[in-house]
């Protein structure tokens, strides 16, 4: 049993949060589209165990950001790295494997119960195969019975245990944007890459989502990196923050510090009447 494998088993019987994870560092990442630079030299990392918020106004670079940590976008050049283990260039399905896993802007779960789309999330960690499975081998079987186990406290941790049975198409939009995030959890990673989680929510779903997140990282021990427009969010849950700006850095800090830099003052939070970052 290697490191992974024995966290995902620890997991599954809901023992302490596992050790933290290693730091992610982006390091003087540039990406181009047609001559537009949509990420100048960006570097940032987000420390073990921390929430990293990443905020800016539209077209600012934060998705392209994510596409590069997921392995969407290869960078023209730049680095990304999860402690020492190089991410660049790496195809989604490798970097995902090594524990960094995203939930993309719009919801695409749609068929079946919220335990059948957490199951789903499982089967890139299932050992015991889908021809054991078919044929309910003993070991396949417990294998089923521990990550049910595990996606019902999944499920639990992100407030979506009284729907675990529910079909996600009767679901309120906030509940199913959860299961979007608890789908991503079901994978376990080391780092959760969540962009916009409340987009799109009314108050009651967006202070569920915010004490999902909350409980999350306190009980996995795992980092966020977190793009929201909610800035009482961001100021909330984050550790750090990032302010990109037209693909550079703008501001890096505290909440309270970023909040209070003049250059960030000057550009979003200081014009009332406007959308602020
Ligand atoms: N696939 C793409 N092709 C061309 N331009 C893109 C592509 N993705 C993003 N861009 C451009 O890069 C810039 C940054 O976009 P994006 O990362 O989506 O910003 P944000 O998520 O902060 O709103 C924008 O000007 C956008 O139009
Ligand atoms: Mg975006």
């Amino acid at each position: 049993m290697n490191a992974r494998t024995a966290r995902i088993a620890r997991g599954a019987t809901g023992d302490r949060p596992p050790a933290p994870p290693p730091a992610l560092h982006v390091e003087d990442v540039t990406v181009r589209f047609a001559g537009l630079t949509a990420l100048g030299a960006v570097s940032l990392t987000v420390a073990p165990g921390s929430v990293h918020a990443l905020i800016g106004p539209n077209g600012a670079g934060k998705s392209t950001c994510f596409n590069v940590l997921s392995g969407l976008y290869r960078p023209e050049s730049g680095r990304v790295r999860l402690g020492d283990t190089e991410l660049t260039g790496l195809a989604p399905h490798r970097i995902a494997a090594l524990g960094v896993a995203r939930t993309f802007q719009n919801i695409v779960t749609t068929e079946g119960t919220v335990a059948d789309n957490l199951m789903l999330g499982r089967h890139a960690l299932s050992r015991a195969g889908f021809a054991a499975s078919a044929l309910h081998l003993p070991r396949a079987v417990r294998e089923q019975r521990a990550h049910r186990d595990r996606v019902r406290e999944i499920a639990e941790l992100t407030g979506l245990a009284a729907h675990f049975d529910t079909p996600v198409a009767l679901l309120s939009y906030g509940d199913r944007k959860r299961v979007e995030f608890a789908r991503a959890l079901c994978l376990e990673p080391r780092v959760l890459l969540l962009d916009e989680p409340v987009a799109g929510m009314n108050g009651a779903e967006r202070a569920r989502t915010a004490e999902a997140i909350a409980a999350v990282r306190a009980r996995l021990g795992l980092s966020v990196l977190l793009v929201e427009h909610d800035m009482g969010l961001v100021m909330r849950l984050a550790d750090e923050v990032t302010v990109l700006d037209f693909g550079r850095t703008l501001a890096h800090g505290s909440p309270d510090e970023v909040r209070a830099h003049p250059e960030v003052l000057r550009a979003y939070l200081g014009v009332p009447g406007e959308d602020p970052v």
